[in-house]
């Protein structure tokens, strides 16, 4: 029932974001009682969990206030400079949701929750880091590879960039571009036992997504935008400098399937190049039979990998820890031909902040 699926997503939005918490609470009574939410959700009665109906509806409602559209509901919404008051929250949003019924019904039928994180780029650029140290160290050269960086499930394709963007370190050194429009305070605890003052170079990148965002356009970055919970400023503020950065470093995200898309990438190879195959919260929404087909193709990509054109798979993905829906995110690293499985270290879902522990993986 599509009450409990809002009930659902609230809870999801605790303690991060009240105000999302308390619009979806609110929605979720109101759908209860065959309120305006009923016809602003018509058509989504039956959508699956997965699809997570309520935040599509947060989502579409967010989309409103940035567009200008929705005034009395603005002031609500920090990501806008306003300031929530959860109390008269629902009775501002009501008008709102009347005036709006069918913009709103048509672009929560359309639209899919797409999230792209920019702060997973820090635990991806130290990732790159060990990776062209490590190969380099097993291929006996003494400067770490260049790389050549392909994403799957690439959503706008915000972390295609980690070598433009800035590291601050707590003593103050930047590690990265120190110029960049973009600087991430990582939040690092340990460090992994590379030079992360060495200039990554970053020789070739591409991406896939089932259902990729264009950030060169308006429509992208609103569309991005909407899906970060307007009360979370610190993410708000990432990821506008990711899109501003972006915009000056343009990267098309191709729309195809992860496993086919990288055959076709892995068919060639450059020599002097490690190609890292990097992957963040994605695994969890590829079909099984995509998983096997992606497995198959890293695989025979491994059995090809040189000393002189090394392969890496870096992942950050959740795997559960010991409570029952209790997830931890975890830095991956597999290594041809050098044999290397490591595990990194593990960090929170946004890639800040993490923690550098460096062991095996079996
Ligand atoms: C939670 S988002 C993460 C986006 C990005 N990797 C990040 O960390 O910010 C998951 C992305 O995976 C994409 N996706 C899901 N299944 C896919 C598949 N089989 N092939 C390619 N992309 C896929 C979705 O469209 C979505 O953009």
């Amino acid at each position: 029932m599509l009450a409990e699926l809002f009930d659902d997503a609230a809870r999801s939005c605790h303690p991060g974001s009240p105000l999302t918490n308390r619009l979806l609470t609110d929605a979720a009574a109101d759908l209860r009682a065959g309120g305006i939410t009923t016809k602003v959700m018509a058509g989504a009665e039956c959508d699956r969990q997965g699809t997570v109906p309520g935040l599509r509806f947060a989502g579409a409602l967010h989309r409103l206030v940035l567009e200008g559209r929705a005034p009395g509901l603005a002031k609500h919404y920090p990501s806008v400079g306003g300031q929530p008051h959860l109390p008269t929250l629902w009775e501002d949003a009501l008008p709102v949701l009347r005036e709006n019924t069918a913009v709103l019904q048509h672009r929560i039928a359309a639209t899919v929750v797409q999230t792209n994180e920019p702060g997973r780029s820090a635990p991806l650029f130290g990732g790159l880091q060990v990776a062209a140290h490590e190969a380099a160290r097993a291929a006996g050269r003494h400067a770490p590879f260049s790389v050549r960086l392909l994403e799957i499930g690439a959503s706008g394709g915000l972390n295609l960039r980690p070598h433009h963007v800035g590291y601050r370190m707590p003593d103050g050194t930047v590690h990265g571009d120190p110029d960049s429009l973009l600087v991430l305070d990582p939040q690092w605890t340990g460090l992994p036992d590379v030079d992360l003052g060495h200039k990554l170079r970053v020789v070739g990148r591409a991406g896939c997504d089932i259902n990729p965002v264009d950030v060169s356009t308006e429509d992208g970055r609103l569309h991005l935008s909407s899906f970060v919970w307007a009360d979370q400023l610190e993410r708000w503020n990432r990821l506008r400098d990711a899109l501003d950065l972006a915009a000056v470093d343009p990267v098309r995200v191709e729309q195809a399937a992860g496993p086919e898309w990288l055959a076709r990438q892995l068919a060639h190879r450059e020599r002097d190049v490690l190609t890292v195959v990097w992957h963040s919260v994605v695994w969890q929404y590829v079909s099984p039979a995509d998983r096997a087909m992606g497995r198959a193709v890293l695989a025979d990509a491994a059995a090809k990998a040189t000393p002189t054109a090394p392969l890496a798979l870096l992942v950050y993905e959740p795997r559960r820890t010991t409570g029952e829906n209790q997830y931890e995110f975890h830095l991956l690293l597999k290594l041809w031909p050098a044999g290397l499985s490591l595990l990194l270290g593990h960090g929170a879902g946004h890639g800040i902040p993490f923690n550098w522990e460096i062991r095996p993986w079996a």
